[in-house]
């Protein structure tokens, strides 16, 4: 059964030119990118995004962080799509990331780790609706 999951690519990301990479690692695991846009997001939309993280002490950073420059968000489906994505981006932490995953080869710091992958369903289609809200 099919599923679908948001992923972005970060502004850390982008600026370090790592889009093809990610987007490879998506496509030979199997997994279709059906929606992709580059945007700079605007607080209001971060902050609606990173809502269940609003009382943790970093939300601020958080906001700030997502909001610096263009990032690539992407709706990416394919069987159990939001596991297997996290399998690709590795574990939050990019220094307990394993080697192979995208944090794991490319990132130090948990502020800086290249993506997001939704962690659930729920979470998945909220977070679809607010990139693009018109098009599932
Ligand atoms: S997760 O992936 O939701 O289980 O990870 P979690 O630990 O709950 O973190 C949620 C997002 O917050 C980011 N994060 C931080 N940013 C800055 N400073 C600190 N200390 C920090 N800790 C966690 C983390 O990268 C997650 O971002 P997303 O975009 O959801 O991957």
């Amino acid at each position: 059964m099919s599923e679908r999951t948001l992923v972005l690519i970060k502004p850390d990301g982008v600026k370090r030119g790592l889009i093809g990479d990610v987007i490879a690692r998506i496509e030979r695991k199997g997994l279709k990118v059906v929606a992709m846009d580059l945007r700079t997001l605007d607080a209001e939309t971060a902050k609606a995004h990173y809502a269940e993280h609003t009382e943790r002490p970093f939300f601020g950073e958080l906001v700030e962080f997502i909001t610096s420059a263009p990032l690539v968000a992407l709706v990416v489906e394919g069987p159990r799509a939001i596991e297997a994505f996290r399998q690709l981006a590795g574990a939050t932490d990019p220094v307990k990331a394993n080697t192979g995953t995208i944090r794991g080869d490319h990132a130090l710091e948990i502020g800086e780790n290249v993506v997001h992958g939704s962690d659930s369903p729920e979470s998945a289609a909220r977070e679809i609706k607010i990139f693009f809200p018109d098009r599932f």
